[in-house]
Parts: structure tokens; C-alpha cells; sequence
């Protein structure tokens, strides 16, 4: 009998955004006639963009001829897409090489999957409330984290705190689940903590191109010292709608190496490119193809109007807010708005009440970790109709 990965007993029963499904598929079955409003899960609903879409139909067609055809790409994607991701980190004052990039189907699976590059006994520290992925990807390797607190204390930003004692260290800006963004001073201090402490900062920028303030740094990168201390996780699912069609990539900087103990110089770019190519067979040409699209000028312009559709929702959603007197974090430079539930609810009743009351589907704060027992997050990725008609309906129950 195989000995099974009893790590896994570790983990809560479902993941959080199955259980929501499960139970708002279940809600639909008792009550078919209801319309529901779905803020819950981050996915888009704005289609991709013009430029994308004409470059799947031209991939596609090219994958039919034998003069174009591709079989396997490049383990680290095609040079084409990560010469533009370059060009795009440099139009942003940011410099990252190509051979520093990794191609990948998205952030969810490398901030899972970067667990490999890391042995047992390190101290893992992860924010409270968190993007569940982190913890369950650890615990299912059977590592222990540490929690340090994010509230409404430090506006949902915590700092290092010098006595930490930190190895491994998980931080998301423009933050989920609460919409938070770090600026230059505080990204600049988590920087020289690690450098000081020997520490790696995993940094998911996944909603790096909802910054909207020129300020905030949209990349870890843009902290001086940074490509001796951190990778950095990005995705086109919420900038250029690609939740379903998968592209995100890695920046995995070659100044990034640790010692052995053995005294061995390790590099964790070769490990990784180490990793992915015995491991992960690449993201499609025809998806590469069209997700070098988002970083030309016109894609760029066609992604930045959903974002900017994406951002009246969020706006929406904040004035209702506001208008009740609830207090919010997020909204602006986010994609999330993160509420304190009213009326004393916890973030699982709110969650029940709002399903049954008007029909709007949010995530219970309790799910990203007990900082978030009694706050709510909405998503502003709803289409804007939806958006409008749910905040009608909220407005008027509370
Ligand atoms: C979320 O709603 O937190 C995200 O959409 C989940 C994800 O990106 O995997």
C-alpha cells in the first residue's frame, strides 16, 4: 500500500472558492427562479480584447500550416513574449531581463508550485488574511507557517518587525483579499528586512495593473536591492482577461542565490528553469502569441479600458458603502473592496444574508484567515449592470 501525503489531512475540507460555488449551486437548485448576482471569485466578465483575440485566430492559423506549425515551445516561453514583458517592465522604470522571465499558465500554479525551490524547517510568514493558495501549497508539503497580522490597525499592511524571525516570506500588492497597496518606503523596508535576514520575498503583483496612483510601485523590482531578495509572480487573468484562457509569468532575478550547506552557490533562477523544465511543459504558442498582444501599445490601451470599466464598478460599489456609513478598505488601486460586516455579523452570517436577502454572491473575510472573521469582500468584476443592481439591493437592506 502506498504511503499517501498525509499532509493533505491538514488542509480545511474544500477549497474556498469551491465551498462558495457549492453553496451558491445549491442555493440556485432551492431556489431557481432567483437571480444571483455573482461578486464572489475574481473572474472577469469583460471578453478579451480585440487585439488578443485577432491574434488567437491568427495563432490558430498557423498551428493548421506545416511552414508555421509549433510542437514544443521554449521551457521558458517564447522569446517573443518575454522580450515584451521585458519592454514592459522597462517602460514602468523597471529593469528585468528576459532570461530573468518564466512563462507560465498563470500565478495561482507558480505561487503554488515555487514551494519546490525551498527545503523543510524554513519559517514561512504569511499575512492574516491571506490568498489561501499560499498556506494550503505549504501545508500540502508539510510546512508550518507564521502569521503576522494584517488589521484594520495597519490599514491591512503590516510591517516586519525586527525581532521576526522570517525565511520565507508571502506578500501580495495590490493586495487580495483586501485590496491594500504597499508603497515605495514600506516595500522598501520589507526589502532591507530580507537582505538583513537572508530572507526571500514571493511577490504576487497579479493586480499590479490596477494601480492607478503613479506613486505605489506596480513591481517588487522597483525596489532598490529587491533582485537580491525576492521573485516576483504576475498574470494577465485580471489584466487582460485571461482567467480562462491562462497566461501569467515568474521573474526569478539571477542576482537571487543562496548558499548550501554544503557552501554551494545555489541559483535559484537555474533551479527553478530546472524545475519547470522537468516538470511543466509550457503555456500554448497560440495563448503566447496572443498574450504578447497586451503589451503592445494599441493591447495595452484595449486592456487598460476594461480595467477602467472594472474601476467605475469598484467606485460603485465604494459611494454605497459609503453612503451606509461602512467602513472599507481597497477600491481604488484594487479590484477588491474589503468591508467590515455591519450589524455585528460575522463574515460567514453576512455571507448567508446576503445570498438569501437580495441575491449577491461576495467571500467571507473568515476565508482568508481569522482577520477576516468579520469582514467581506466584494469583487468589482462583475459586469456594471450587475454591479449597479446589487448595490441597489444592498443599499436598500441595510
Ligand atoms: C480570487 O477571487 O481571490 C481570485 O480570483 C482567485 C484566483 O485568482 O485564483
Amino acid at each position: 500500500m502506498p504511503k499517501i501525503n498525509e499532509n493533505y489531512l491538514n488542509l480545511k475540507e474544500s477549497y474556498l472558492f469551491s465551498e462558495i460555488a457549492h453553496r451558491v449551486d445549491e442555493y440556485k437548485k432551492n431556489n431557481p427562479d432567483k437571480d444571483v448576482i455573482r461578486l464572489g471569485i475574481g473572474d472577469v466578465t469583460l471578453p478579451l480584447s480585440k487585439a488578443c483575440v485577432d491574434a488567437l485566430h491568427d495563432a490558430a492559423d498557423q498551428m493548421g500550416k506545416a511552414e508555421t506549425f509549433k510542437g514544443y515551445g521554449p521551457e521558458k516561453g517564447y522569446e517573443f513574449l518575454r522580450k515584451a514583458i521585458s519592454d514592459y517592465y522597462k517602460r514602468n522604470k523597471v529593469d528585468v531581463d528576459p532570461d530573468e522571465i518564466f512563462i507560465s499558465d498563470g500565478a495561482k500554479s507558480d505561487t503554488g508550485n515555487i514551494t519546490d525551490m525551498f527545503g523543510s524547517g524554513n519559517v514561512v510568514v504569511v499575512p492574516d488574511p491571506v490568498y489561501p493558495v499560499y498556506v494550503d501549497s505549504n501545508i500540502m508539503c508539510g510546512r508550518e507557517l507564521t502569521y503576522i497580522d494584517a488589521n484594520a490597525g495597519n490599514d491591512f499592511l503590516p510591517m516586519p518587525d525586527k525581532n521576526m524571525q522570517a525565511d520565507v516570506i508571502y506578500i501580495c500588492s495590490p493586495n487580495n483579499p483586501t485590496g491594500a497597496v504597499y508603497n515605495h518606503a514600506q516595500l522598501k523596508e520589507w526589502v532591507d528586512y530580507a537582505i538583513a535576514n537572508q530572507a526571500v520575498i514571493l511577490f504576487d503583483s497579479a493586480y499590479e495593473a490596477f494601480i492607478s496612483d503613479p506613486s505605489l510601485p506596480r513591481s517588487i523590482f522597483a525596489i532598490e536591492g529587491a533582485k537580491k531578495c525576492a521573485i516576483e509572480f504576475c498574470s494577465l487573468s485580471k489584466t487582460a482577461g485571461f482567467t480562462g484562457t491562462r497566461c501569467g509569468y515568474t521573474v526569478v532575478p539571477k542576482d537571487l542565490v543562496f548558499i548550501s550547506s554544503t557552501g554551494k552557490e545555489l541559483s535559484i533562477n537555474s533551479m527553478w528553469n530546472r524545475r519547470q523544465s522537468t516538470k511543466f511543459n509550457g503555456t500554448s504558442y497560440i495563448v503566447q502569441y496572443a498574450a504578447a498582444q497586451v503589451f503592445t501599445e494599441e493591447g495595452e490601451r484595449q486592456c487598460q479600458e476594461n480595467i477602467r470599466y472594472y474601476r467605475e464598478n469598484a467606485k460603485i460599489i465604494a459611494d454605497t458603502l459609503k453612503k451606509k456609513g461602512i467602513r472599507f478598505f481597497g477600491g481604488v488601486n484594487s479590484p477588491y473592496i474589503w468591508f467590515e460586516c455591519p450589524n455585528n455579523m460575522d463574515s460567514w452570517e453576512m455571507f448567508d444574508y446576503l445570498l438569501n436577502n437580495i441575491q449577491v454572491v461576495g467571500t467571507p473575510g473568515a476565508g482568508f484567515g481569522k482577520n477576516g472573521q468579520n469582514y467581506f469582500r466584494l469583487t468589482s468584476f462583475g459586469s456594471k449592470e450587475n454591479t449597479i443592481e446589487a448595490m441597489k439591493r444592498f443599499e436598500k437592506l441595510f
